[in-house]
Order: structure tokens, then C-alpha cells, then sequence
């Protein structure tokens, strides 16, 4: 059984909450296949970095990001990836088209390691080929991976935050069963000050 990420105690004065980064439940090395009406959800392989850092090299998709990605930036995300699933057991799943077998971003469970007042969460998140947008595949990949969590590896909640701005994001969140919790509203610290996607709004979902 693998180690989760160590929790962090919450800084001073921050509210306490039960939920910490939670365990793996047994869950296996390599991503497990999930499949949906419209997608298999998989581990990465050495195919998919090409689109993958096509799509990170794209100003659309990295718009609420500070930049986009470089090749090597792309493929050292890549490798993380890989590794966190290695390690923990659960992560991030390549998308795959079950109709054309095309790659085409990826969505799935990933912890917050910077610094904020509500570390240490799970993050559930999403990343998609502009191409692909708009038909409601990164909902449907993240119905399946927030279904995992819930039910294979038995967490108690995911949360998800992303910049003011990305409404997209936003909207994908409350497809899901996501409520915005403003009072954990925050500043990312890895963006700079002044920067006008540092601003990030805070999501949670909780198993029922
Ligand atoms: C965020 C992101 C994944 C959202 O993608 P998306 O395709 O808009 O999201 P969904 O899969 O929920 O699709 C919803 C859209 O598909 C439409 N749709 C079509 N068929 C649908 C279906 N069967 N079910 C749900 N929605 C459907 C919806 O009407 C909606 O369209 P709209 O945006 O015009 O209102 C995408 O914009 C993205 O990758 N952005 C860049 C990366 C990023 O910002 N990631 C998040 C960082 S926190």
C-alpha cells in the first residue's frame, strides 16, 4: 500500500477541516482503465506526448494559466504523472476518443502541494484539446473520476479551484454537483502578484 502525501496542519487562525489528503484504498500502480459513454480513460504512453504538448502549447487552452507550456515542461508533467501513479495509486487519466482513438487531454484526481490555507485537499481536474470543447467530455470524464474517488477509493470529498476568470472551468465544476465555499477563495501563491489569473475561486464536492 502506498503512502498518501503527507498532511500539512493548517496555518494559524485557518479553519480546522476533517478532511485530509486520504488514502489510496489499495489502489493499483498504473492508471485503471475507466471507461464511458464516450471515452477510455487511461495511463499515458509515450504516444500521447506529442498532443499532449501540442495541447499545453496552446494560448487558448493555457488562457487562465501565466504561460504556456515548453516541450520539455510538457513532458516532465508527463513523467510526474506517471510517477504519481506509481507511487500513490491514483492521478491524472489520459483521454482517449473511443469513436477515433485520438488523445485528447486529460482529467483526474492530483493533490494541492502549494501553499493555502485549505492544504492538504485533492484537487479534481481537467484539461482538453480545444477541439474537443463543448460537447461535454470533460464533464463526463469528470463524473468518472470523481466516481472513483468516491467509490473505489473511498474518499470523503474532492475540491477543485481554478482562476475567477476561467468560466469554463467553472461551469464544468457545477455540472458535476461542485458548490463554490468563497470563504476559501485564495490568491495562488505560484502566481505572480498583480498577475490577473492569481485571483482562484474554491470548489468541494463530498461523497454522500
Ligand atoms: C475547462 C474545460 C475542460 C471545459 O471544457 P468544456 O468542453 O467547455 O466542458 P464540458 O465537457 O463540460 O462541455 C460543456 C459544453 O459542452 C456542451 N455540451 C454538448 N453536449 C454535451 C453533453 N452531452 N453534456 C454536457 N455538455 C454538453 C455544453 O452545452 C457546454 O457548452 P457551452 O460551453 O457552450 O455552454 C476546457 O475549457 C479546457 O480544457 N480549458 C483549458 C484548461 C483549463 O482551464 N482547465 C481547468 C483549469 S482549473
Amino acid at each position: 500500500m502506498a503512502t498518501p502525501p503527507d498532511p500539512a496542519p493548517l496555518p494559524d487562525g485557518a479553519e480546522p477541516d476533517p478532511a485530509e489528503i486520504p488514502s489510496d484504498g489499495g489502489a493499483s500502480r498504473t492508471a485503471p482503465e475507466v471507461v464511458t459513454d464516450r471515452l477510455l480513460m487511461r495511463g499515458f504512453t509515450d504516444a500521447d506526448r506529442g498532443p499532449f504538448a501540442r495541447m499545453n502549447a496552446d494560448p487558448r487552452v493555457m488562457e487562465h494559466f501565466v504561460a504556456p507550456m515548453v516541450r520539455d515542461a510538457s513532458d516532465a508533467f508527463v513523467d510526474r504523472i506517471l510517477d504519481h501513479w506509481s507511487t500513490h495509486g491514483w492521478g491524472l487519466w489520459a483521454l482517449e476518443r473511443r469513436d477515433t482513438g485520438e488523445f485528447i487531454g486529460y482529467t483526474g484526481l492530483w493533490p494541492v502541494r502549494f501553499e493555502a490555507a485549505f492544504v492538504p485537499r485533492v484537487e479534481v481536474g481537467w484539461r482538453l484539446a480545444a477541439e474537443h470543447w463543448g460537447h461535454g467530455l470533460a464533464t463526463e470524464a469528470a463524473r468518472a473520476a470523481v466516481d472513483h474517488a468516491f467509490t473505489t477509493l473511498g474518499w470523503p470529498e474532492v475540491t477543485s479551484f481554478t482562476a475567477v476568470g476561467n468560466l469554463r472551468s467553472q461551469r464544468v465544476m457545477e455540472r458535476i454537483g461542485m458548490r463554490r465555499e468563497p470563504e476559501w477563495d485564495f490568491d495562488h501563491p505560484a502566481v505572480p502578484v498583480g498577475h490577473p489569473v492569481r485571483p482562484h475561486v474554491f470548489y468541494r464536492l463530498r461523497a454522500r
